[in-house]
């Protein structure tokens, strides 16, 4: 079959709108959990069955950036080093549960180490496909983690058409594909409302790659809403790299579909995502929120690196990228709560994070 018609059939397979969910109810959460488990009445896993290793809730600090106060949820903190390990909790207790006992997946790099670890935890096997050229801090990671790693010669794309083959003989543990990953990074959105005393924000800014956060967010905000709990949904504010950026192309065109392109170089390899397959959906997710997109070049994420760096705060370059977007998008109002994350981890990008600081000196 055709790559394209398998993508098509496979995205059909993992329909989004397949999980319904009872309306949120504050009195339901389970205090006794200082995780993103204390969701676990509105996720699809009873806790019991739960594969976990304490995630979530991470710290929401006010964080001044250039002369404003930002919120910046501390998603860098998390076992594996990003927030990827909120869907991967929730899809790997899904497929212990269903019995799986093998799953494949591909990535960018940190989902591929998020399901690496949780895999391990869960005792299930596993196949990570990634980019050949993928940090060697995220390989270290995956492999540590026991999987059988894949490195593919060519980008995001020829990673996925691979990984995609290899998940008609297994079960497909895909960030951007399954629904129940999604169920996962919701689970920000309920911490955030949570963390500002059942308020939801004005604005919300995310990374923009295959939009597991921009989607999560999206159910996560949506739900809380319909079930009364917040007054209103945050705009969210959805950043690229200039080099890769079919949403923001599309978008900016009034376009309903992405744009697909070839992905230039960028810093920000998280986030370099040429064809998004849930393009169409991210998009909706912006509109439907008066949000907007906005692109980032390498230089900006640089500023926007050390920025952050010089407060102590140690974060990869695909990170930087989302701050580098808060920065040009801060026309702040006074009173006007803005959140946004630090979604990955320095320790994962050594060798670019040392090239920055080599072209320096
Ligand atoms: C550190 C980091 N930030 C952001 C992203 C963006 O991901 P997505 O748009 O799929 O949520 C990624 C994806 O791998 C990432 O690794």
């Amino acid at each position: 079959m055709h790559n394209k018609d398998l993508k098509q059939q496979t995205l059909e397979h993992y329909n989004l709108k397949s999980i319904n969910n009872e309306d949120f109810n504050i009195g339901l959460i389970d205090l006794g959990l200082n995780s993103m488990w204390r969701y676990h009445q509105f996720l699809p896993i009873d806790i019991q069955d739960a594969i976990t290793m304490g995630e979530g809730f991470t710290p929401l600090l006010k964080v001044e950036l250039l002369d404003k106060k930002i919120f910046v949820k501390q998603e860098q903190l998390f076992p594996t080093g990003s927030y990827k390990d909120r869907g991967a909790s929730v899809l790997m207790s899904y497929a212990k549960k269903m019995g799986v006992t093998h799953v494949v997946q591909d990535s960018s790099g940190n989902a591929g180490c998020s399901i690496a670890a949780y895999a391990a935890h869960a005792n299930i096997a596993c196949d990570i496909f990634v980019p050949a050229d993928t940090s060697k801090a995220k390989l270290a990671q995956v492999r540590a983690y026991g999987a059988n790693l894949i490195l593919v010669d060519g980008d995001r794309e020829a990673t996925a058409a691979n990984a995609l083959l290899a998940a008609q003989n297994s079960y497909y543990a895909s960030h951007c594909y399954n629904p129940i990953f999604f169920q996962g990074t919701k689970t920000f959105a309920y911490e955030v409302c949570e963390q500002l005393g059942w308020k939801a924000p004005d604005v919300v800014v995310l990374p923009a790659g295959n939009g597991t956060l921009v989607l999560g967010c999206y159910i996560g905000f949506k739900h809380l809403y319909e079930s009364n709990v917040i007054a209103k949904i945050p705009k969210l504010v959805a950043v690229q790299a200039q080099n890769c950026a079919p949403l923001y192309n599309a978008w900016k065109q009034g376009l309903q579909e992405p744009l697909i392109t070839t992905s230039g170089y960028t810093l920000a390899e998280g986030i370099a995502i040429a064809d998004p397959v849930r393009g169409k959906e991210m998009i909706r997710a912006v509109n439907n929120t008066r949000g907007v997109f906005i692109t980032v070049n390498d230089d900006e994420i640089i500023q926007a690196l050390k920025l952050c760096t010089a407060k102590g705060f140690y974060i990869e370059p695909t990170s930087a990228a989302t701050i580098a977007g808060l920065i040009k998008a801060q026309k702040i109002v006074e009173g006007e709560t803005w959140v946004t994350l630090f979604s990955g981890h320095g320790l994962k990008s050594t060798e670019k994070i040392l090239s920055i600081l080599d072209a320096d000196n």
